[in-house]
């Protein structure tokens, strides 16, 4: 943290857009935080090209290379370590963090999730609302444990489901306020005011 900055990692599978927007508030200098490093565990994934065009390392690798998670999780906290990142913001990444990763960055790893937790956690969180036919989902960013999802909640935020809503377009909601609120909370959490 030597320019006053919090160096932290993203880790994502998918498409990237949590990854973006905390990349893009971090490069604008509206969040006290520099992205160190993507870490991807899908070869194809589009989020890899976003941190290619911000000009962001991304470290990728293939958990079937390795014999069992601990393997690739030591790899992983060398590599952070090196770079000496403090802060780990999961944004997608479709893999329960082991206990290497756990101990290694203890209190240190948040998650954001489609949902208000713990309503709905897992896969297809939006999908998962709107069969139950609720009037309200949301977003939540929680510390990461061993659990799915289950860890101490940071931050919530609802949105109502209208009866005009099919998934997709509740999932532009969600994903809308997703993009605000996960830098909002990391600015919080690198400030010390969680
Ligand atoms: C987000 O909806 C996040 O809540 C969930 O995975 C999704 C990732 O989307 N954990 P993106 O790859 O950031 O677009």
């Amino acid at each position: 943290m030597s320019n006053g900055l919090t160096n932290i990692a993203v880790f994502a599978s998918g498409s990237g857009s949590n990854f973006e927007a905390i990349a893009e508030e971090a490069l604008a200098g509206r969040l006290p935080c520099q992205v160190k490093v993507l870490v991807c565990d899908r070869e194809h994934a589009p989020v890899k090209e976003k941190a290619q065009a911000l000009g962001i390392s991304v470290f990728c690798f293939r958990p079937r290379d390795y014999e069992q998670k601990a393997d690739f999780e030591a790899e992983i906290v060398r590599m952070l370590q090196e770079a000496d990142v403090e802060l780990i913001a999961l944004a997608g990444y479709m893999r329960l963090v082991g206990s290497t990763l756990l101990k290694a960055y203890e209190g240190r790893i948040m998650n954001i999730h489609p949902s208000l937790l713990p309503a709905f956690p897992g896969k297809d969180a939006v999908e998962q609302a709107m069969e139950a036919n609720v009037k309200v989902t949301g977003v939540t960013v929680h510390l990461v444990d061993e659990g799915m999802d289950t860890g101490p909640i940071i931050e919530q935020e609802v949105v109502r489901i209208q009866t005009t809503d099919d998934a997709q377009s509740l999932q532009k909601k969600i994903q809308q306020i997703e993009h605000r609120l996960y830098p909002a909370v990391i600015q919080q959490f690198v400030e010390g005011e969680i």
